[in-house]
């Protein structure tokens, strides 16, 4: 499993070098109500406790994380402007560099409100609403609409804005926060095999840190051990579909599959540009080596190797090749 980002890199890189277009992964988009805990997801996933995270409406404006896949540098650049009244479409960028990530970007959103407060606009749920529409409805982009345990799933706005633009949920994963925080009695098991409602790609519960643990700061690592800890305890049926780290593997195999549903295009991408490019040099006039084969062979052994045993691999996906080892630099 080491050698699929480093492969698909390459492959990214070689494309790039040729002029053509790379494979297109598609955006991750984190959809939900105000602090259904869509911050929380998203680090877990990279790995790295670093985005503006609590109660009220932290996120003002999208916080677009470009995953770049670059050896580390020792100066780099994002900009971050947090501290900003009202709410704002315009994207703050972020790019985090390591050689062990995919170029892959993933979109924090600000959450769904619905009561103005402070100096808020009165239009501010519409506002929220159109530009969590404008990300989302990219047909390119994957939805993970975050929905909190502890409300009721038949109300989530998150789910309800997905469909708008996924009607027939094609791309839209949920995940269920806080299971920790359900009332005494009462458990998610319904809601998480997807009996209350279903959603296609699938439904994952995971527990994120809470407010205690984040105060305290607690590590990602003892927080995934927990969480795992607590699946055991409460859902131990479905402890090997849930949580953070499957909700990573789920993304990374949903990712192969867009890379495998590429690779036909690509391949024909690849002749036509090599013939081109042999056409161009027999016009020439001297014998240059063929690289472009070379191409060809390196598209052709990624499919083989990666997609028809796709499923395999997507079992070895950790989060932390996924994305670990992320070095986040201002
Ligand atoms: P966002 O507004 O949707 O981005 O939500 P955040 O990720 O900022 O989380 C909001 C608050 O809920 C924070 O205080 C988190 O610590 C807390 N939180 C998020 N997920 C969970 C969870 O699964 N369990 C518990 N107990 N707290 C959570
Ligand atoms: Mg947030
Ligand atoms: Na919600």
């Amino acid at each position: 499993m080491e050698t699929l980002i480093p492969t698909i890199n390459r492959l990214q890189e070689v494309f790039l070098t040729l002029g053509a277009e790379i494979i297109q992964l598609p955006q991750i988009v984190v959809v939900g109500s105000q602090s259904s805990g869509k911050s929380s997801v998203l680090e877990s996933l990279v790995g790295r406790d670093f985005l503006p995270r609590g109660s009220g409406i932290v996120t003002r404006r999208p916080l677009v994380l470009q995953l770049v896949n670059l050896f580390p540098l020792d100066s780099l650049f994002s900009f971050s402007v947090f501290h900003i009244q009202g709410i704002s479409p315009e994207p703050i960028y972020l790019k985090i560099f390591s050689p062990k990530v995919l170029n892959l970007t993933l979109v924090d959103l600000p959450g769904i409100t619905k009561v103005p407060v402070g100096d808020q606009p009165k239009d501010i749920e519409a506002q929220v609403q159109e530009m969590i529409l404008s990300f989302i409805s990219n047909p390119n982009c994957l939805i993970l609409a975050v929905s909190p345990a502890n409300s009721d799933l038949a109300t989530s706005d998150a789910l309800k804005l997905a469909r708008e633009v996924d009607t027939d949920g094609r791309r839209t994963l949920l995940v269920v926060s806080k299971l920790d925080l359900m009332d005494a009695g009462t458990d998610a098991l319904e809601v998480l095999l997807g009996r209350v409602i279903p959603v296609r790609l699938g439904i994952i519960g995971v527990v994120n840190r809470s407010q205690h643990d984040i105060n305290t700061q607690k590590s990602l690592e003892d927080s995934m051990k927990d969480e795992q800890a607590f699946l055991q305890r409460h859902y131990p049926s479905l402890v090997s579909r849930a949580g953070s780290r499957y909700l990573a593997k789920t993304l990374s195999r949903l990712l192969m599959h867009h890379i495998r549903d590429c690779l036909p295009d690509l391949k024909t991408r690849v002749t036509v540009l090599s013939a081109q490019y042999q056409a161009r040099l027999n016009s020439y006039g001297q014998p240059v080596e063929d690289h472009s084969a070379t191409l060809l062979q390196i598209v052709t052994k990624f499919a083989s190797d990666y997609c028809n045993t796709i499923e395999g691999t997507a079992r070895h996906i950790q989060t932390s090749e996924l994305c670990g080892g992320a070095r986040i630099c201002y």
